[in-house]
């Protein structure tokens, strides 16, 4: 088998065809077996990929597994910022991405040079940024933090201490809502979180009144307003297992509803409707990772994370961080 390379360049993954009688599951445990590899997906990533996973979970679970783990590869079901922090927590290890082109609208909304200048025009702030946000915009973070775990990591700073929150706009103001605290907001957004129709969702109440609608945090004011959960993924999947109720109207990437109907098969989970007719709450980024790639980055263990290590000493400081509070606060 001659592989190409270039087509990683290209199309961001090996274009090798895969036999359509493979057992792709079977052949996939017998690869990681093989290979004492783990391989860790996000829960917007397909449902056979949730499926085939060593462990499913939010990006600060997620996270928090790359950092622990024995394996010796970690394949990572998610996009470039989930698989970076990994490497960037376990350099020694092999860390795949079935598709290196699997990005985020999120990060790209904060150019490294632009947030520099941003950073400094703010010289006495501390940085916190969403772990959805490139290594080098990592690099010149303070602490790292995730949907999970914000809240707490400002509230363990000094009242008095001024903060950059970056990159996403919706989950800072939330946050200052909820702390009260003045941050200086990076203008950053996920194009996900942001396709919502108010007006549908408030049609959908009316005819599901006793539906309960869970908000991703990354989702705009407006909505957030009309939720009566906010939290992160698992937040919002451990709420749907412990409520009494039965019917949800589900404000995040579609994916997650996959383990919500796993996990409670008698409720009605309902995707929350865009503002147009388009699959918009389904991340074209994350779905870009296919059980077929998954198989052939595991098979010839490509495509691979390379990272600068300079970059990936000054990224680890900032996540280390989090983790450190993260653990201390019993998160
Ligand atoms: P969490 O899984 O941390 O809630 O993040 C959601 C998200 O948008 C990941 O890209
Ligand atoms: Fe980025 Fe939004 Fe996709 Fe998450 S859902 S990976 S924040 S674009």
């Amino acid at each position: 088998m001659n592989l190409n390379i270039n087509d990683i360049e290209e199309k961001g993954y090996l274009d090798v065809s895969v036999n359509p009688s493979l057992d792709l599951f079977h052949e996939i445990e017998k690869l990681k077996k093989e290979k004492n590899a783990v391989i860790l997906a996000h829960y917007y990533q397909d449902a056979d990929i949730q499926d085939i996973a060593d462990y499913i979970g939010d990006s600060l679970g997620l996270s928090q597994q790359a950092a622990k783990t024995n394996a010796d590869i970690i394949v990572f079901a998610g996009v470039q910022f989930m698989a970076e922090t990994a490497k960037i927590l376990s350099p020694q290890k092999k860390v795949l991405l079935p598709d290196l082109k699997a990005g985020c609208s999120l990060a790209d909304s904060c150019p490294g040079d632009e947030f520099k200048k941003f950073k400094e025009a703010h010289p006495d702030h501390l940085v916190i940024s969403y772990v959805n946000c490139s290594a080098e915009i990592k690099a010149l973070t303070d602490i790292v933090c995730t949907s999970s775990n914000a809240l707490q990591i400002i509230e363990s700073l000094p009242k008095e201490q001024k903060i950059i929150f970056a990159p996403d706009k919706n989950l800072g103001a939330y946050l200052i809502k909820k702390t009260g605290r003045d941050m200086v907001l990076w203008n950053g957004s996920c194009m996900v979180h942001e396709i919502f129709s108010l007006e549908k969702i408030t049609q959908l109440k009316n005819k599901h009144p006793k539906a309960q609608l869970l908000a991703h945090p990354e989702c705009e004011a407006s909505l957030l307003q009309m939720a009566d959960y906010i939290g992160s993924t698992t937040g919002i999947l451990n709420y749907s297992i412990k409520s009494a109720c039965k019917e949800f109207i589900v404000a995040t990437e579609a994916g997650i509803i996959h383990q919500m109907q796993k996990s409670s098969p008698e409720k009605t989970f309902i995707p929350a409707p865009p503002n147009n007719t388009c699959a918009c709450n389904d991340c074209p980024h994350m779905k870009l990772n296919t059980l077929e790639k998954l198989y052939n980055c595991l098979k010839y263990e490509l495509p691979a994370i390379e990272m600068d290590a300079a970059l990936i000493e000054q990224a680890k400081k900032p996540i280390i961080r989090m983790l450190e509070i993260s653990e201390k606060l019993g998160l």
